[in-house]
């Protein structure tokens, strides 16, 4: 019990557990008050952490900023620290995006990301306002980034609120019907978004929004081949914007500068957090391509959106800095090559009868786990079987994040293994051995309940 905290979802969500408190890491690890050291596989809550913990140089880099100014008056000046940190920002975004702008969580992203679509339409003459996205996906917190979100359990006690913007079913290989081969899955999956379209309407729809890899209401599924390609020619043979949330796959957490360049595509706005700053100071950010800024520069009108924090130069002082470490260490690349090892390794386990499924892209990796290998029928929901693996991974001194709920918004059970991006691969062994200790274990306890 802590005593003055509300607890919550992600804030020691049980009232009556006494939580370890961490004083503070070093690299991939984080350490307790007993001195009990953690390999931090979730990487902060989660994948924020992408250089680990303890940098004080970026301790130093806030001191220096806030010694010269920590906030201005952004509607009658401007800051070179703001200035330059955007320019490098876009120039590390695909190829055709030109203008970003800062704010400092991930709802706040995409909602605004959102916001910018709608007036890029109105811009243009269109009064499109409904948004497209998929069931079993997390786009933020907020009312309105729960509801454009699909992760049914955490809308459910907002749903008075709640819109009810279109939304289709979740890209989700492992759980495709078994008579379609992956080619005829995508194209079901298509269609299914083009019949959404006609049916609301094109002319109403703004734009489709999606993780190019969903993060916690799937645990780290890519998409299937092809799938972005179709939806991304659909979008544009109906004049309808992608966005793309890169909150938890910006920054290298794929193996690449942002999860989407590991498909053909490219979409029309992307909203990114997280890794952004690494965890070292609250930020997160909207990049648009030349395409969505052009009627705006056009007819020299603003954007409709603005928060307190919003370019902030403290924050983007940080950003630039994270930028820089991210470049001088390669640190897109160790995510790539440690990230194949992790999913080899990973893979090893389907050995065990738990485990379903094991996927990623890069150093984001999830193991789904099933109660019949044959049927992928899910555990039942009071099995709590991904928590446990969660709490048994942690007595050995490892901290992964697991989830539920991949089958149907209630069922399925997922862990999450996402370790800072500058992992070595003594680390990666650290962690797959713990996962595999934690697996054997658990299967142990369900053999002998069985048998009681
Ligand atoms: C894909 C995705 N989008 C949006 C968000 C919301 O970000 P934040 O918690 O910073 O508001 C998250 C957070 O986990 C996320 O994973």
């Amino acid at each position: 019990m802590i005593k003055s905290l509300i607890h919550s979802m992600i804030v020691c969500p049980d009232m009556e557990k006494n939580y370890p408190r961490i004083t503070h890491g070093a690299g991939p690890y984080i350490f307790d008050e007993e001195g009990k050291r953690y390999l931090d596989g979730s990487s902060g809550s989660s994948s924020v952490s992408n250089l680990g913990h303890g940098l004080s140089e970026i301790g130093e880099v806030i001191s220096e900023q806030i010694g010269k100014i920590a906030i201005l008056p952004t509607h009658v000046f401007s800051s070179a620290i703001v200035e330059e940190y955007l320019s490098e920002l876009v120039d590390f975004a695909p190829k055709g995006f030109t203008r970003a702008w800062t704010v400092m969580s991930g709802s706040e992203a995409v909602e605004n990301a959102i916001k910018l679509a709608l007036q890029y339409h109105q811009l243009m003459g269109s009064q499109r306002y409904k948004i497209i996205s998929r069931w079993s996906t997390y786009h933020g917190n907020s009312i309105f980034t729960l509801d454009v979100g699909g992760m049914k359990f955490r809308r459910q006690r907002f749903i008075q609120w709640m819109n009810n913007f279109p939304h289709i079913a979740p890209a989700y290989l492992y759980r495709k019907p078994a008579e379609l081969s992956e080619e005829e899955y995508v194209q079901q999956l298509a269609d299914e978004f083009e019949s959404c379209i006609t049916r609301e309407g094109a002319d109403t729809i703004a734009a489709f929004i999606a993780e190019p890899v969903v993060a916690a209401a799937l645990g780290a599924v890519p998409p299937p081949q092809g799938y972005f390609e179709k939806i991304s020619s659909i979008c544009k043979k109906y004049g309808i914007l992608f966005i793309v949330d890169e909150v938890l796959t910006g920054f290298g957490r794929t193996g690449k500068n942002f999860g989407i360049e590991n498909f053909n595509v490219v979409p029309d706005i992307i909203a990114t957090g997280k890794g952004i700053s690494a965890g070292y100071y609250p930020l997160s950010a909207i990049i648009a391509s030349e395409k969505v800024m052009e009627p705006f520069i056009k007819k020299n009108e603003a954007f409709m959106g603005g928060h307190t924090f919003t370019c902030n130069p403290v924050a983007a002082a940080v950003g630039k800095h994270v930028l820089k470490l991210i470049k001088r260490d390669s640190i897109v690349e160790n995510s790539r090559v440690m990230g194949e090892l992790l999913k080899k390794k990973l893979e090893t386990l389907y050995k065990y009868d738990i485990v379903g499924d094991v996927r990623g892209l890069g150093l984001f990796c999830g193991v789904e786990f099933v109660m019949d290998k044959v049927t992928k029928a899910p555990f039942p929901a009071s099995y709590n079987i991904s928590k446990l693996i969660g709490e048994k991974v942690i007595k050995r001194g490892v901290v992964l994040y697991p989830g539920k709920g991949s089958v149907d918004g209630v069922l399925g059970d997922h862990v999450m293994i996402v370790p800072p991006l500058t992992i070595k691969e003594e680390q990666v062994d650290e962690i797959v051995n713990a996962l595999e200790e934690s697996i054997i274990e658990v299967q142990n306890e369900i053999a002998k309940s069985a048998k009681l």
